[in-house]
């Protein structure tokens, strides 16, 4: 195989009770991304298309996690990269993931699939890297395994691939105002009460647990973040509300997707999931705001070659 078409998944991180260690990736939202095998050694990004980003290998977040792998590998060949940017940088469903992880994916499958996909994460997180100062890798591993994937240890890296409740679906909603995941980290506290710990803890056991379960309520309930939605939250327009709408028209729970603004939503069933994007559509038509919401399913698959 010498060129590969891929589909990169958009990705929610934290899962509201779950910062910097769950994702999950979605099914009908993604970039895509064309790699080809060249001769000339080294890595050349030819064309983007949907974002003004820099073309510069060492700058692009997939410039740099390709230069990762490539640095690994034995490879003699080199690789040329077109991206065609579906989601926004800044948006909070895991743009520069979706870059990173994409191109190591492509590459791998291109050299005859000689690094796992844990090895794959380690080099999508240089890309996360240069993103956001820090390697955080709660996009980029549902991004390559897909569905739910849990970080349980970064040191050495560890990662769990958590079950897909099948009536599962996700409502995104996304106003039209950046975010940089590296500002929204600044503002958070690096200590937590151990009262908060406890709450986290418990919800984040119960997430995994009603996933296991396929308890559509224990998922909701376990939906909750004392932590850093209280801090995030207050640079998301109309959060509150917007919460409150998406709970009352059936949403099990709602939170920032990744560092924001995106907010997410999860249901039981497609219907339930447009009745919640219509409510948070409505928040934002009663104001000037631009948005974008999104209704998917969960990516059992993660990255896929189109
Ligand atoms: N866990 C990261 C954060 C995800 O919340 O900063 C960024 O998408």
């Amino acid at each position: 195989m010498e060129k590969i078409k891929v589909f990169c998944p958009a990705t929610i991180a934290n899962i509201s009770c779950g910062f910097d260690v769950l994702g999950l990736a979605l099914e009908a939202v993604g970039d895509e991304m064309v790699v080809k095998k060249t001769q000339t050694p080294g890595i050349r990004i030819t064309k983007i298309t949907g974002q003004d980003l820099p073309l510069e290998t060492e700058k692009n977040v997939a410039g740099v996690a390709g230069l990762a792998l490539l640095e690994k590998s034995n490879s003699a060949f080199g690789f040329e990269l077109e991206i065609h940017k579906k989601i926004k940088p800044g948006s909070g469903i895991g743009s520069s993931a979706a870059s990173s992880a994409g191109v190591v994916w492509a590459m791998n499958e291109l050299l005859g699939q000689p690094f796992s996909k844990l090895e794959l994460v380690e080099f999508a997180r240089q890309g996360e890297k240069i993103a956001s100062n820090v390697a955080h890798a709660d996009n980029v591993a549902p991004a390559l395994f897909g569905g739910f994937t849990l970080i349980r240890s970064y040191s050495p890296l560890d990662i769990v691939s958590l079950p897909v409740p099948p009536e599962l679906y996700a409502t995104v909603i996304h106003p039209q105002i950046e975010v940089k995941t590296s500002d929204s980290r600044k503002i958070l506290r690096a200590d937590i009460t151990l009262e908060k710990g406890i709450k986290q803890w418990g919800n984040l056991g119960g997430l995994i647990a009603g996933l296991f379960k396929e308890d559509y309520d224990l998922i909701g309930r376990s939906l909750e973040d004392h932590i850093v939605e209280p801090v995030r939250s207050l640079l998301i327009p109309m959060f509150d509300t917007i919460k409150t709408e998406a709970k009352a028209a059936g949403a099990l729970g709602v939170g920032i997707s990744g560092s924001g603004p995106s907010i997410f939503a999860l249901s039981r069933g497609k219907e339930t999931a447009e009745n919640v994007s219509n409510a948070m559509e409505k928040v934002y038509l009663n104001t000037t705001l631009d948005f974008e919401v999104h209704v998917s399913g969960i990516s059992s698959t993660g990255m896929k070659s189109i």
